[in-house]
């Protein structure tokens, strides 16, 4: 056994055969039930792993229901930031993620120990980190924020009070213009929103005239300005069950599709596809990492466990409670 857990740990995940003809879905809700496990998904994983979860969100709402479970493990399907975020909430929980390899582009776009050196050049700097970073970045932050609440807490800050946005440069640029703010930004992006084509969406604005055109805010500008929507996975999603039209352009990760047609099954939802590839589909993947298979195995064995270091926790925990904090102060 000794042998298969360093090959696994090689790996960061769980390659073993499963039993034949196993019903997955009915074995992991089973090994759920026995171990006092919640599974936690983000929208943009695959179908089969919301409709498994017993929560899907985005990183605002998996956030606020961490804090909340009574659960004493917590798998996290999504990626390894969202772990570290439950372990921080959650640092006597056994947090488990199916593979240890679903990184993030943007997290990865900000090293902890050069965001470091950037903070301390602008000593007067508040500094607004965005979820999607490490734990160590976080840990050099005053506040957290996520694409639902980054405009309200930004401004929530005197108009005066210099800030420090990481580490998504366009999520940022979009925050300055609808604030009037300048906050200085780190240089980071994501690499699935970053794809995406203005001349194909521009042409699917063109065959489906009546069609909303639905933004997340880490696409580019030019992406941004074609929007009818700005917003988180969870406001794209609200909008288009709350709204009247019937046809949504979708400019986000194809994941969410799964949920916007699951709440309206009679609208027609068309992912705009990303411009370097002849696929319908912007998938990201890292988030695709993740598989019923890995979600099973990881229930079996009970690994791969996210860790986060003691004064690592401690320092992350206050800008991620105060993004808790304003959000419920805001109703958000
Ligand atoms: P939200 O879940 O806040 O919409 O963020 C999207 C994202 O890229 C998560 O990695
Ligand atoms: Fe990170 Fe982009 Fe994937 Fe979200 S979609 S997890 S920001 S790489």
């Amino acid at each position: 056994m000794s042998n298969a857990k360093d090959t696994w740990a090689a790996k960061g995940y769980i390659d073993e055969p499963i039993p034949q003809g196993i019903d997955l879905k009915a074995e992991i809700r089973r090994l759920c039930a026995e171990k006092k496990a919640v599974i936690m998904a983000h929208y943009y994983t695959e179908g089969e792993i919301q409709d498994v979860a017993d929560f899907v969100g985005d990183s605002l709402a998996l956030a606020q229901w961490a804090e909340k479970t009574d659960a004493e493990i917590i798998v996290m399907c999504g990626v390894h930031f969202m772990g570290e975020t439950n372990k921080i909430l959650c640092p006597n929980k056994k947090i488990l993620l199916p593979d240890l390899n679903a990184s993030c582009s943007l997290a990865e776009s900000c090293p902890a120990t050069d965001f470091a050196a950037f903070t301390a050049a602008h000593p007067d700097h508040k500094v607004i980190s965005y979820v999607n970073t490490s734990a160590a970045v976080k840990a050099h932050t005053d506040v957290v924020v996520t694409s639902s609440n980054a405009k309200e807490i930004v401004e929530s800050f005197p108009a005066d009070q210099p800030l420090i946005f990481g580490p998504d440069r366009n999520l940022g640029g979009y925050i300055n213009a609808v604030t009037g703010r300048n906050m200085l930004l780190w240089n980071g992006a994501c690499h699935v929103h970053e794809r995406f084509s203005v001349e194909k969406l521009v042409a699917l604005k063109a065959e489906y005239p009546g069609a909303k055109v639905l933004v997340h805010p880490e696409c580019k500008g030019a992406i941004v300005k074609l929007a009818d929507k700005v917003g988180s996975t969870a406001a794209l999603l609200k909008y288009a069950t709350e709204s009247e039209a019937d046809t949504f352009l979708v400019v986000t990760e194809s994941g969410i599709l799964h949920e916007m047609q699951r709440q309206s099954p009679d609208k027609h939802f068309i992912p705009v596809p990303p411009e370097d590839a002849a696929c319908a589909c912007n998938e990201c993947n890292f988030m695709r990492l993740i598989t019923l298979k890995k979600l099973y195995l990881t229930l079996v064995h009970e690994w791969p466990e996210v860790h986060v270091d003691q004064d690592v926790i401690a320092a992350a925990r206050r800008p991620i409670d105060e993004m808790l904090r304003i959000s419920k102060e805001l109703g958000l």
